[in-house]
């Protein structure tokens, strides 16, 4: 039987060559906005281990909408040619280089998780850090620990429109092939959607269509600098803690859709800190939305959280769960990933398009039996 998930899939212009994805995932480790090192090897691994589509994790378009001073920019040109290096090393290794755009609004300015996800007053040392204030669709704050934040005035969200816009062009001279904007887990898209975050009177709050006036008008203005042939795709949290339901979230995908959204890569939570218990990960428990999502809309999906097995991510490709299945924790745990499911799936060739470097030993690897290593092979490597 042909495997669903090492199928080819085109988007737009774009061919990804299996359906596997790293999922955005913060290193909370950039130089006041910029990549270094780490996010080199980071996101090199994940490439040569056989990833279609590799996600660099949420950059913010504004350093005001970091989640913490640790975050990667996009907000101003000179980050473009350091970035090259990254989706150049991607591309190398036979991956799709894809980026999120982010604003985490009244969630950002706090500490990196390994301190405590704390809210900070300021923070000196980074673009914004001393004066650094928070902006949302309205004066609330996420919780009674977060800070107040300011309600974005009309010239506010011309602001916001224009670093959208020129973040999504920067992405492309940087040399992305695929966009993700992040409309999920309580940050700012997700926040004017939401009735309890976005309690706006003007023409950006109140009815459903007027709370979804600020992502359709996100997506307009990336798409003007965002390659008709490129595909982009929208992170929604398909359902929270505070009421937003699937059904709210297909009537935006239908939307979003015929504004230049490709793909739904489906989320789920953020909005809500006391009632965040309400959604409970376990294995494959985002997958069911994709599915929703993607019959509602009839629009692609990428289906995340908890997908661990090879059988499991084939089956929900195979079964229309969802176009595209990204993994996050479970790829940091083993960057072959894609290698590693080949085999268990008994793909011919497993190692086709795997680097010469790795491709070479782990086929004789396989041959042997896997572990089992013959005295005349020990003698090859050793002679070797
Ligand atoms: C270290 C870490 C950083 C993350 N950063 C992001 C991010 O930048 N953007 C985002 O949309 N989700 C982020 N997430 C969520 C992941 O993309 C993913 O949706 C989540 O971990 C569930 O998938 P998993 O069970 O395969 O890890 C992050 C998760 C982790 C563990």
């Amino acid at each position: 039987m042909e495997s669903k998930l090492f199928s080819p899939l085109q988007i737009r212009g774009v061919t990804l060559k299996n359906r596997i994805v790293l999922s955005p995932m913060l290193q909370y480790c950039a130089d006041n906005g910029h990549v270094n090192d780490w996010h080199l090897m980071h996101y090199g691994k994940f490439a040569a281990g056989g990833a279609g589509l590799v996600f660099v994790e949420s950059t913010k378009v504004d350093p005001r909408g970091c989640s913490t001073p640790r975050d990667l920019g996009l907000w101003k040109d000179e980050f473009v040619a350091p970035l090259k290096r990254i989706t150049d090393l991607i591309k190398r290794n036979g991956a799709v280089a894809g980026i999120q755009l982010g604003h985490s609004g009244r969630k950002a300015r706090r500490s990196v998780p390994w301190e405590g996800r704390v809210p900070m007053a300021n923070c000196p040392g980074v673009d914004h850090g001393e004066e650094w204030e928070l902006i949302a669709p309205s004066a609330v704050a996420f919780s009674e620990r977060y800070a107040v934040p300011r309600a974005m005035t009309h010239d506010d969200i011309q602001e916001a429109m224009a670093n959208w816009g020129q973040a999504a062009r920067r992405a492309h001279e940087a040399g992305f092939d695929v966009l993700e904007l992040h409309g999920a887990h309580g940050y700012l898209i997700h926040q004017f959607l939401s009735p309890v975050a976005n309690q706006r009177t003007d023409e950006y709050g109140g009815t459903p269509e007027k709370r979804m006036r600020f992502a359709i008008e996100v997506v307009r203005e990336v798409r003007k600098f965002w390659p008709d042939e490129k595909p982009l795709f929208l992170r929604a949290s398909a359902v929270d803690e505070a009421g937003w339901s699937i059904e709210d979230s297909v009537a935006v995908a239908r939307v979003l859709k015929t504004h230049g959204i490709d793909v739904i890569d489906c989320s789920a939570g953020g909005m809500s800190e006391a009632n965040a218990s309400e959604i409970t990960p376990n294995y494959g428990y985002q997958v069911d939305y994709a599915r929703r999502i993607k019959a509602g809309a009839d629009i692609k999906t990428m289906a995340v959280g908890m997908i661990i097995h090879a059988d499991q991510a084939e089956e929900i490709i195979r079964s229309d769960g969802a176009d595209l299945a990204a993994l996050g924790r479970e790829f940091l745990h083993n960057p072959n990933w894609p290698i590693d499911a080949a085999q268990k799936l008994g793909i011919e060739a497993p190692f086709k398009g795997v680097s010469r470097a790795y491709g070479y030993w782990l086929e004789k690897r396989a041959a042997n039996k896997i572990g089992i290593v013959s005295s005349t092979w020990q003698r090859g490597i050793n002679g070797g």
